[in-house]
């Protein structure tokens, strides 16, 4: 949202205003210093759960749909490739716990890089939560689907941003880096912008019925 990483408050109040029920975010959440303090008030604006327990924010968030349905939404980092404080594993089970006694509806944004990393929570979580939805790695996949356990899941949701460039950055630049080695300000790409995400449906339980993954291109 900031300028290719990261998120502002000012930023976090108009996507909210937009329409937006909750915000999840993920490895670029210290990108910008001045949300830390706007994370340790706000209620529909969560960060992962395992990050060091020392900063600011929470991974869980409990709000009303339009219809007055109850969700929670939980947010938490993949370990592989990441260097992340703590397991997801280690402090999944508490969340959902505590998800699940405050809401029916339960919804997942398991930020990470490693398809093996999502595939396994989702499983883990099949048949506990509504739906496991993957990001971090831009590219939606093609996996989005219903557990046997009523859990919905895709392994990433995709990216919503400019889709002609290397993951969101201006294609040169990020090849330059990749050429030379050498430091290179990434800057945001423009062309072929796509809103990428995953629709579930589910009954008034929380279990999962459906789930389909979404690319709507913006003219
Ligand atoms: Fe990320």
């Amino acid at each position: 949202m900031a300028d290719g990483a990261g998120i502002t408050p000012r930023l976090a109040d108009r996507l909210l205003a937009a329409g937006a029920d909750v915000i999840t975010l993920g490895n670029h959440v210290w990108r910008r210093r001045e949300i830390a303090p706007y994370l340790e008030t706000a209620e529909r604006v969560v960060r992962p759960a395992n990050l060091a327990s020392s900063t600011p924010g929470r991974g869980l968030a409990v709000v009303d749909a339009e219809d007055g349905t109850k969700v929670a939404v939980l947010n938490l980092q993949g370990q592989l490739f990441m260097g992340t404080h703590t397991s997801p594993f280690e402090v999944v089970d508490e969340l959902v716990e505590e998800a699940r006694s405050a809401a029916k509806v339960v919804l997942v944004d398991f930020h990470a890089e490693a398809t093996s990393e999502k595939i396994a929570l989702s499983r883990e979580l099949d048949g506990k939560v509504t739906a496991v939805f993957g990001t971090h790695t831009h590219v939606q996949t093609s996996d989005a689907r219903v557990q046997p356990g009523g859990t919905a899941a895709i392994t990433d949701a995709g990216m919503t941003g400019p889709h002609d460039s290397v993951i969101g950055v201006k294609a040169e630049l990020a090849i330059g880096r990749m050429r030379t080695g050498m430091g290179v300000r990434f800057e945001p790409a423009h062309g072929g912008v796509r809103i990428e995400g995953a629709l579930v449906e589910c009954d008034a339980d929380g279990r999962a019925l459906s789930c389909d993954a979404v690319r709507v291109p913006v003219p």
